[in-house]
């Protein structure tokens, strides 16, 4: 089938890229010139495993092509995918600019009969009102489908090709028909599929998250209180997993990254202003960001004030196998410690030192070792395998200090106290 694809993102980029390996032929376009100039290339602009690959095997195929033109590829489309970016505004609103701006030009440009298939994360009725901003300015038929991704940075080629479902709304059967038939490879390898309307395939999105994020607060309140009276955290959360109808979920300083802040902070808006107040999801995102600031007062406490004193950091991203910074736990502790006087050394195996060029005072090391030279503390923030294999007798000879923060839970308390560390949780 003849794709397009608008935005060259995490969710555009891997999307283009998977949709061309199953053998569609897939134009993909972004404003940003230099961005689609690397794409070209074969230059994927973020850390993202396996996708360099996938992306030079996509190119090879003369399958899939970049461009800066919105209008090439909504006119090489039979069904445009709409995967811009749609960020939270500081009052808890989705910002559609971008998702409009798209949908204004599928109006003007589309082939008759096209599909105009949302991928962005947005909040329910989004579908309804871009068909009304579509109707006003198209001449020829058309229809619109939600179709919401579910893939996970670090994990987004996997869940692409082997994802836990996927979600179809659509008012029309020839259209659901249609989407499902871009996914045909995939569905025939056992993928499940949902189809529903577009308002109810919206919200399975911007809840699943939520709901994924909720249980992450729960999970790090009873970590809190668990280490409060003795009990092993983990082995708690482990122990919890084995009924599946809780499953797996791993206690820490919280969750961060581009999608589970913003998308909690949109369902709450939504909720508010639906009269539907949302007062669990409220209480889960206010623990979120409670557990950095408890995290930063019981370093503080351990170091007698931060002032003056040399803190490492291991690991930036807001989780592993990415070069992802965004609201990441390790920025807003690094923030807090450079203002309130700390000297801060960081290291992270895949962030580059320009991604967190505007954290005046910050250094960057280039290894782990290194940067835990002289320190009185290391806080751990991110659950690189890297820091999980590290040989904490070394790290205890180079550091000058005895203060471990575990922001992930990768350490035994035992383990750790032999050695001499104070155990910071
Ligand atoms: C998340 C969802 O997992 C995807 O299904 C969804 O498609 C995506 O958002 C999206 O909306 O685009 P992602 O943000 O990449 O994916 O990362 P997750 O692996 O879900 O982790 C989110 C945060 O929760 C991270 O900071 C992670 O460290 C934290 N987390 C995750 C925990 O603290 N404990 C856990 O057990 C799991």
């Amino acid at each position: 089938m003849e794709l397009a694809i608008i935005g060259a993102g995490w969710v555009g980029v891997t999307t283009a890229a998977a949709m061309a390996d199953i053998g569609h032929t897939v134009v993909c376009a972004d404003l940003n010139a230099e961005r689609i100039e690397k794409l070209n290339l074969g230059e994927v602009p973020f850390f993202e495993p396996g996708l360099f690959e996938l992306l030079q095997k996509s190119l090879a195929s003369g399958r899939l092509k970049f461009t800066t033109s919105n209008e090439e590829a909504i006119k090489a489309g039979e069904l445009v995918f709409c995967c811009v970016n749609t960020p939270t505004l500081p009052d808890g609103s989705t910002d559609l600019n971008a998702v409009t701006q798209v949908a204004r030009a599928f109006a003007q440009d589309h082939r008759d009969g096209a599909v105009f298939v949302i991928k962005s994360t947005v909040p329910a009725g989004t579908a309804a009102a871009m068909r009304r901003v579509m109707t006003e300015i198209s001449q020829r038929p058309f229809t619109i489908a939600s179709n919401p991704e579910f893939l996970a940075e670090s994990t987004a080629i996997r869940d692409t090709m082997i994802p836990s479902r996927i979600v179809i709304g659509a008012d029309e059967s020839d259209t659901l028909e249609k989407v499902k038939r871009v996914y045909e490879p995939i569905i025939a390898n056992g993928a499940r599929v949902f189809i529903s309307d577009c308002a109810t395939a919206e919200v399975v999105k911007t809840a699943s998250n939520s709901f994924l994020a909720t249980r992450i607060s729960l999970i790090n309140e009873i970590a809190n209180y668990a280490n409060q009276v003795g009990a092993d955290p983990v082995g708690v959360a482990l122990g919890m997993s084995l009924d599946p109808r809780i499953g797996a979920v791993r206690p820490g300083v919280g969750y961060g990254g581009g999608c589970f802040p913003k998308d909690v902070q949109a369902l709450i808006g939504e909720g508010d202003r639906t009269g539907t107040p949302l007062t669990v999801l409220k209480a889960a995102h206010a623990a979120n960001y409670r557990q950095r600031t408890r995290l930063y007062d019981r370093l503080s406490a351990a170091l007698g004030g931060v002032a003056g004193k040399k803190v490492t950091i291991f690991g930036l991203a807001f989780k592993p196998k990415t070069d992802d910074v965004r609201d990441a736990p390790a920025i807003t502790l690094i923030d807090q410690l450079l203002k309130d006087g700390a000297q801060v050394v960081a290291y992270d195996p895949q962030v580059r030192p320009t991604l967190v060029n505007d954290h005046h005072g910050l250094v960057m090391a280039s290894s782990a070792l290194e940067a835990a030279q002289d320190a009185d503390a290391v806080a751990l923030m991110c659950e690189w395998q890297e820091f999980i294999d590290l040989d904490l007798k070394t790290l205890q000879h180079v550091m000058k200090g005895r203060i471990l923060v575990d922001g992930r839970y990768i350490w035994s308390r035992k383990t750790v106290e032999s050695l001499g560390f104070i155990y910071v949780v």
